[in-house]
């Protein structure tokens, strides 16, 4: 062999080695990230090692290996999905809707297992997920294949969907020559309600529920939609598993897909229980805790733990006699609409919303109901008087399904053509009808207002809406710049206001001048700037200036997020109203965390360059980056030869190999506290 062609063999199996790492890697922190909630790396390190991997890959697909998370990317969209048939059919549950079903469905298993009267059965309790019944196939512990579950006997092959499912694992952390793994596909509450909100902007046809919007997101042609739609499987069992698998119990299946790398619920919120009466016991738990989830479920699962009995009890035709759902009553209930009502959001966009007749559903009040937009309306033809069915999904707002039977009122509702703020003219822009008065109108100030002293913007605990209307209205605050300089005493002068109120107020104002760079972009309400955007923003723009002073091409080009968007950026800076909230704020000493202070910068660490590997003890990741740039030093992603210190924690990666070949300077944890405590 010629030499050149030596050496190319030899970079050719050190990029074999590599895309074998970063594979490896990647796999890690995702199961890190979305199985176990505890990510030991930032999403920008995260996407660096992505990044790198698919470069390498676009250049040697010869190496990309079959659970490489590139295929989590979304593969090329089909004509329509093939069928694949279970090997063991998969089942659905008996439904009980009463304790005295469920007690029931207990001696009807003690009768089959000719159990004398008094013995307990222990049984395992979980959530019920409302979602998607999905199969996986491990084979050599390589996820083949998936499959929705269809009629149960054959279901339709998504697995290139669900291949972007982060929780699925594409290689289990054990060697397994053959598994079938049960579970369901979801989409959580907040996702949901994004996914609809972003829908509505585009005109397309909402989603119903939460699950129809997974059920519709696994069912796509084109996985890189199912890619984008932040999806979640929960696994609770198994199908076909090799014989030197042997399992005791349904809770040591658990287990055991946990250890294997699945999701399984909460370990919390699977109980085992002594006998049917604590299986009540947790579903009255559950029952009251239900709307803080952030997933909707639909029941419990009750199950006999004991796999021999489920072995003795056996299954009838379409469930098994070892299991039961204990199901919630109907989220659902029909009323009738009094009145229709609009009120204006922050962007100007009208809502029309319904007020109810008081029903009770599920446990809760509902007075009013989410009726979208005009297109929503005329499509479901609802009217004042209507008699409607209403469902209430989680923390979603309430939504009308559909009119039941029509009311007197003849002809149809029309959101009205002046702002009902303000009066000024409405525009129609796409299927929204919009208040184009955006600097003075009203209640879009109000909205604005209430979004950046929000909890997953500025965070200000207590200036929330009725508080927000009170300040705007005896004008104590004009734009949300004026929240830094109330006074306690023009507080306390408010009804309702007392002076613990008053400090409480104030206080929460203070602690949130120091909040981080992407919140607080996201709190200033740019049009189309959700949080992803803004963090986005700030890690290539780092701070308010790097984002003014982009041209248009910048914000579009560089992290590529389509034009109406970067516009909508760019020409929020180009308005002097906004520049001067914005001056106000950082006058008022709003100081966001992320951007250099030069008071804070240290001689020691400025412009010096680091890099973390490895667990921190006394700080995360994130915290030890911040306080490096703080005091005016850079943060490093990647070992280069440039690097000043390489800080090195617990379990240090292959950077810290890279660092000791490059001979670059390692410091542990304790050098790097002293270095960066020194003025
Ligand atoms: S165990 C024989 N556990 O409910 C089926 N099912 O109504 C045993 N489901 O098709 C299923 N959460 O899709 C089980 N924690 C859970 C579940 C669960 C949701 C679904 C599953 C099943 C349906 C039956």
């Amino acid at each position: 062999m010629k030499d050149k062609e030596k050496g190319k063999d030899k970079n050719k199996d050190k990029i074999k080695k590599r895309i074998n790492e970063l594979t490896d890697e990647i796999n890690y922190h995702n199961y890190r990230y979305y199985v176990l909630d505890e990510p030991v790396i930032s999403d920008y390190e995260f996407d660096m090692l992505l990044k790198e991997l698919l470069s390498l890959e676009r250049l040697y697909p010869e190496f990309i290996r079959e659970d490489s998370p590139s295929k989590r990317v979304g593969d090329l969209p089909s004509e329509k999905f093939a069928r694949i048939t279970h090997h063991i059919p998969m089942l659905s549950l008996d439904n009980t809707y009463s304790a005295g079903d469920v007690i029931e469905f207990d001696k009807k298993v003690k009768r089959f297992l000719e159990f004398p009267g008094g013995t307990d059965i222990e049984y395992i309790c979980e959530r019920k997920f409302d979602g998607l019944a999905i199969e996986l196939i491990y084979k050599d512990g390589i996820l083949t294949s998936g499959s929705t579950r269809g009629d149960g006997v054959t279901g339709e092959d998504v697995t290139m969907n669900l291949k972007t499912v982060r929780s699925v694992p594409l290689r289990l952390l054990k060697p397994v020559s053959y598994l079938e793994v049960r579970g369901e596909v979801l989409m959580d509450k907040e996702s949901f309600k994004r996914l609809n909100e972003d829908r509505i902007r585009k005109n397309l046809p909402l989603f119903a529920n939460p699950r129809n919007a997974a059920s519709g997101s696994i069912r796509q042609l084109d996985p890189k939609i199912t890619a984008s739609r932040n999806l979640i499987m929960y696994c609770y069992g198994i199908g076909d598993y090799p014989v030197e698998l042997k399992f005791r119990t349904q809770f040591e299946i658990m287990e055991n897909l946990r250890s294997f790398g699945f999701k399984i619920d909460d370990s919390k919120m699977i109980k085992v229980v002594k006998n049917i009466d604590g299986a009540l016991k947790f579903f009255e738990e559950i029952s009251a805790n239900r709307e803080s989830f952030p997933v909707e479920i639909d029941g419990i699962v009750i199950t006999v733990n004991d796999i021999a009995l489920q072995q003795k009890l056996g299954e009838l035709s379409k469930s098994p006699r070892w299991a039961a759902a204990y199901k919630f009553s109907a989220k659902q209930a029909t009323t009738v609409i009094e009145d229709i009502i609009v009120s204006v959001g922050r962007t100007g966009v009208l809502t029309p919303v319904s007020i109810l007749e008081p029903v009770n559903i599920g446990g809760v009040e509902v007075k009013r109901a989410t009726l979208h937009n005009q297109d929503e309306i005329n499509k479901k033809d609802i009217n004042v008087g209507d008699r409607v069915l209403v469902e209430r999904a989680g923390d979603v707002i309430p939504e009308v399904v559909k009119v039941v039977s029509k009311g007197k009122h003849a002809g149809y509702f029309y959101l009205p053509d002046k702002c009902p703020c303000c009066g000024s003219e409405v525009v129609i822009d796409g299927a929204n009808y919009r208040c184009m008065n955006e600097l003075s109108c009203p209640c879009q100030i109000k909205a604005s207002i209430v979004h950046f002293a929000s909890k997953r913007a500025m965070d200000i605990e207590g200036l929330g809406e009725k508080i927000v209307d009170k300040l705007v209205e005896n004008t104590l605050i004009k734009d949300v710049g004026d929240i830094y300089y109330l006074k306690k005493e023009d507080l306390e002068k408010l009804e309702g206001f007392g002076r613990k109120s008053a400090d409480n107020l104030i206080n929460s104002i203070e602690k949130s001048k120091n909040i981080s760079y992407d919140r607080f972009v996201y709190a200033l309400g740019i049009r189309h700037v959700g949080e992803h955007i803004a963090s986005l923003l700030i890690s290539y723009f780092k701070d308010i200036n790097g984002i003014k002073n982009a041209d248009l091409d910048d914000l579009i080009s560089k992290f590529q997020i389509g034009e109406e968007i970067g516009k909508s950026i760019y020409n929020f800076f180009r308005l002097k109203t906004n520049l001067n909230v914005i001056e106000k704020l950082f006058e008022a000493g709003v100081s966001p965390k992320g951007a250099a202070d030069l008071s804070k910068v240290s001689y020691l660490i400025a412009g010096k360059r680091f890099l973390f590997t490895g667990g921190l003890n006394g700080f995360t990741r994130d915290d030890a980056e911040n306080l490096v740039k703080e005091k005016g030093g850079i943060a490093e992603k990647t070992v280069k030869k440039n690097l000043d210190y390489v800080v090195t924690g617990k379990y240090p990666g292959s950077k810290y190999e890279k660092a000791v070949k490059l001979g670059l300077k390692i410091i542990n944890e304790d050098e790097f506290k002293s270095l960066i405590l020194q003025k």
